[in-house]
């Protein structure tokens, strides 16, 4: 009997018009573009300043783009699954909301979160649902308006983050392309370096709550920079190791946009060259759980059927894993 594996058969994107500079950032806080660049690598990220939108505005133009470019009937869609760290509302599915603003009508919905692994965690998802044969077509998005928690008088974080959004289609595969392998990982000791304190069931959000300013991002950056740079490199290396990939059977390393040091330090523990390290995170920031659709949209047009790539990512939590992916097709001959 032939295994059925995942494979990924089309990708979209979508990031707001409006680009937030760090020349800009500089009027705003105590900063300045020669630090954001040295230290994050980052030059500019997207903000959706419309007011009454929220992430699915940006999941659904995601899912738009790609529906068009694959020319893929959205009725057809069995499940569609929006990876968020901010849903539009505490309580009501972003994803039941997605699915029906984009003519899913036989699917079901319903968001994952798991900070900025949520879209590595909803690749497994996505794959054993179509592994298992009881689904045919399934949607991943992964879509964050990171504005929305940032404050913008803090430039511990509001140099780093960004809002976007990425699709990516799963189907069932019989040349044995797609997801080959996964490894993913969490600990509960992350939450006090990264996290939003109020307006969750411990500390349900009051005035106070609000005038302290606890319903903003905080982050302890060189703590959770730490565990980043050597969670996400044992579980890229272990990507390597497990399927006996050496360095020339990698053709791509796509690792979550959270700061160029952590991206080259995971490229460096694989020994992929740079020229094989996905990177974006100039133009976008951090936009969590949009990274790594947004890197496979950003360089669809340079991945051949057949290329190995190593996914990896690390987030609050914390969570971290990596996925070992065969690339499913040829985009000039789709
Ligand atoms: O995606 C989810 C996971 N998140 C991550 O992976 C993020 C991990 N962390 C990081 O990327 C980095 O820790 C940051 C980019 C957040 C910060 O970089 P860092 O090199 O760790 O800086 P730091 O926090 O250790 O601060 C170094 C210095 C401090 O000054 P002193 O104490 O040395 O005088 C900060 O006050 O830089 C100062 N600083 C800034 N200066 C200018 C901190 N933020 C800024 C800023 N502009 N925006």
């Amino acid at each position: 009997m032939i295994k059925i594996t995942a494979a990924i058969t089309a990708v979209g994107k979508y990031v707001p018009e409006y680009v937030l500079t760090n020349k800009e950032l500089e009027t705003m806080v105590d900063t300045n573009d020669e630090w954001i660049t040295t230290r994050t690598g980052i030059k500019e990220r997207r903000v959706l300043k419309e007011e009454g939108l929220g992430t699915s505005y940006m999941a659904i133009k995601a899912a738009e783009d790609l529906l068009q470019k694959s020319n893929t009937n959205p009725a057809e869609i069995d499940l569609v699954i929006v990876a968020t760290a901010t849903p539009d509302l505490p309580v009501a599915s972003t994803a039941a909301y997605v699915a029906s603003e984009i003519g899913s009508i036989n699917a079901f919905g319903y968001d994952l979160q798991a900070a900025c692994s949520s879209f590595l965690y909803g690749m497994s998802n996505a794959a054993s649902y179509i592994e298992s044969g009881r689904y045919k077509k399934v949607l991943l998005i992964g879509a964050d308006k990171m504005s929305s928690i940032v404050d913008y008088k803090d430039r511990a974080t509001c140099i780093i983050f960004g809002d976007g959004a990425g699709a990516a289609l799963f189907e069932p595969n019989n040349e044995g392309l797609g997801i080959q392998d996964e490894y993913l990982r969490s600990d509960g000791i992350g939450r006090d370096f990264l996290r939003i304190e109020a307006g969750g069931s411990i500390m349900p959000p009051t005035i106070k709550t609000v005038e302290e300013k606890k319903h903003f991002i905080y982050q302890e950056g060189k703590t959770v920079f730490k565990y980043a740079v050597s969670n996400m490199a044992d579980v890229a290396e272990k990507m390597l190791t497990r399927n006996q990939l050496k360095e020339e059977d990698i053709q791509w390393l796509a690792p979550h946009q959270a700061n160029k040091r952590i991206i080259e330090a995971t490229a460096k523990r694989v020994g992929v060259a740079s020229e094989k390290v996905m990177m974006n995170i100039q133009k976008y920031g951090n936009t969590t759980s949009a990274t790594l659709p947004l890197l496979l949209a950003d360089y669809e047009q340079q991945l051949k059927k057949g290329d190995n790539i190593i996914f990896a990512a690390f987030g609050g939590g914390f969570t971290w894993g990596a996925a070992y992916v065969k690339w499913a097709y040829n985009t000039q001959v789709k």
